[in-house]
């Protein structure tokens, strides 16, 4: 008896369900466009400190909108396979999902962000590429009618999926120095990605026009498949180490059109509105980064970034010169004396977490009468906004954060400049021609009257390349771990 009771308990009877899957299709288109206005405010939102939080909310919201609505739809729109069964397969998906984000973010470290994003964005361009070949296999009833133009959208679909997911494991593999940082630059390489780009178009006709499921058009998709992993992986391989961060925020839209991509196949509205919110917020992102770095964006775009005489090169072995060493006790005496104080914070503040015992001696100079103020280059971190979030984790206020372009003509007035963890983005090295680094905006702290860098030894920066602001006669090192000697000035204020 109580088998088949169970069976039809499964199994959405098919007339019932008709009424209800075209009323909960209703509902979720009108959840979609709710959702994607809340997108849309999230990423509004997130443009400001002050709204930040706000904006995030907004985020959390119209995702979790979105996720009820999709799930919905999913129960409903297959009577035939049954409520229980989806609901178990849905179940497990974000089980095993939601386990593998849950452990990796908490595990992660604030310095391992970059890395973990360029991992994520993987598994956005593999799922692009799995949707694409499973939606060339079963098509279903919407895509069947489309015809040429789904086969177009699949094979799209899955050419931005592969460049994404192989490009991003070549980001990962960089940012966490797994692999050399440095540019791999293959002869001709503009020509090798111009034939791939040309010979995936040719594939593309040939997938459209051959009949559908034969021979020839697995061929070309197989063959653009893996022509496009190579391309992905040639174009992020050949980008160097101090250029970096364009490469995470152009796969950050990549991601994003890989997403519109699949939206396309499974004909989700919002899966192509938050695809292409995500990948024009990133190409925007990249192109603001690139301003910063002040590099084509152009050449990005083709990837053929960040080589030939940029970024290849390590330290500069000519001699500079002697620096001069400083004690935290002295420097607690300089900033006791200072009137207007400049922090300019790098990836070394990340490293050693120094951000709290930062906020906790800015507030102590601000108590004292001290005026104190941040700079914070565009690319300062390995993530962008990296140092915001770090001071605004520390409570630091708002409104003496300043970013490059509003503080870099006050340097000349400034009585001390302390450089916590940052390298190449107060690098003066940047202002000569023939530098790796040449034409990349930097904080100019030299002008100044008086420099402190935090760090541990005379290692170079992400860059690789030799810094001339420690040898210059304004400067003087604070050798050791940045958190340590914060709070070994804050003892002796
Ligand atoms: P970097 O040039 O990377 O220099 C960081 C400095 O921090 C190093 O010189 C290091 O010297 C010091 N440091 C590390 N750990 C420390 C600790 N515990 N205490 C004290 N000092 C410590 O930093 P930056 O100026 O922020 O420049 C960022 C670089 O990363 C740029 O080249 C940028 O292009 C690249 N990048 C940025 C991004 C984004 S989106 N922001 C993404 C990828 C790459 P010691 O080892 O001697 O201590």
């Amino acid at each position: 008896m109580t088998a088949p009771i169970l069976t039809s308990t499964l199994l959405v009877p098919t007339a019932v369900s008709s009424t209800v899957t075209t009323a909960v299709s209703r509902v979720t288109v009108l959840a979609y466009l709710v959702a994607a206005i809340l997108f849309i405010l999230a990423l509004s939102g997130l443009s400001k400190h002050e709204t930040a939080q706000r904006g995030n909310t907004f985020g959390a919201i119209g995702m979790t909108l979105a996720l009820v609505a999709t799930i919905t739809l999913a129960l409903t729109s297959d009577p035939e396979r049954g409520v229980w069964v989806t609901a178990l397969l849905i179940a497990l998906a974000m089980i095993i999902g939601g386990t593998i984000g849950v452990t990796l973010a908490r595990r992660v470290e604030m310095t391992g962000m970059p890395q973990l994003i360029a991992m994520l964005h993987s598994f956005v361009g593999l799922a692009a590429v799995l949707v694409g070949y499973n939606s060339f296999i079963a098509p279903d009833a919407t895509a069947e009618a489309l015809d040429g133009f789904h086969l177009g959208e699949v094979f799209l679909g899955v050419f931005i999926g592969a460049v994404t997911f192989t490009g991003s494991i070549i980001a990962f593999l960089k940012l966490s120095g797994k692999i050399k940082g440095a540019p791999v630059t293959l002869p001709g390489r503009n020509l090798i990605n111009l034939v791939a780009l040309v010979a995936s178009i040719a594939l593309m006709v040939w997938f459209i026009m051959a009949p559908e499921h034969s021979a020839g058009a697995w061929i070309a998709l197989v063959a653009m498949t893996v022509i496009a992993l190579a391309l992905g992986l040639h174009l992020v391989a050949a980008i160097g180490g101090g250029d970096m961060p364009v490469v995470v925020s152009m796969l950050n839209s990549y991601s994003g059109w890989a997403a519109a991509a699949a939206g396309f196949m499974l004909n989700n509205d919002l899966l192509i509105i938050t695809g292409a919110l995500v990948g024009s917020s990133g190409a925007y992102l990249s192109y603001i980064m690139c301003q910063a770095m002040n590099r084509s964006f152009v050449s990005v775009i083709l990837g053929g970034f960040g080589t030939d005489t940029s970024s290849a090169s390590t330290g500069d072995e000519t001699d500079q010169g002697e620096v001069r060493e400083v004690s935290a006790e002295a420097v607690a005496a300089m900033l006791d004396g200072a009137n207007r104080v400049v922090i300019t914070p790098g990836y070394g503040m990340a490293v050693a977490q120094a951000q709290y015992p930062v906020a906790d001696l800015t507030q102590k100079l601000r108590d004292r009468g001290v005026e104190v103020q941040f700079g914070i280059h565009p690319v300062a971190g390995r993530l962008p906004g990296h140092m915001n979030v770090l001071l605004a984790e520390a409570k630091v206020p708002y409104d003496i954060v300043l970013e490059m372009d509003e503080i870099n003509d006050d340097f000349p007035d400034v009585d001390v400049v302390l450089v916590i963890g940052a390298n190449d983005t107060v690098n003066p090295a940047a202002e000569e021609p023939g530098s790796p680094i040449a034409g990349m905006p930097v904080l100019k702290v030299w002008d100044a009257h008086q420099v402190v860098v935090f760090k541990r030894s005379m290692a170079t920066g992400y860059a690789g390349v030799q810094n001339p602001l420690f040898f210059k006669d304004n400067t003087s090192m604070l050798f050791g771990d940045a958190k340590a000697s914060v709070e070994a000035i804050i003892k002796d204020l």
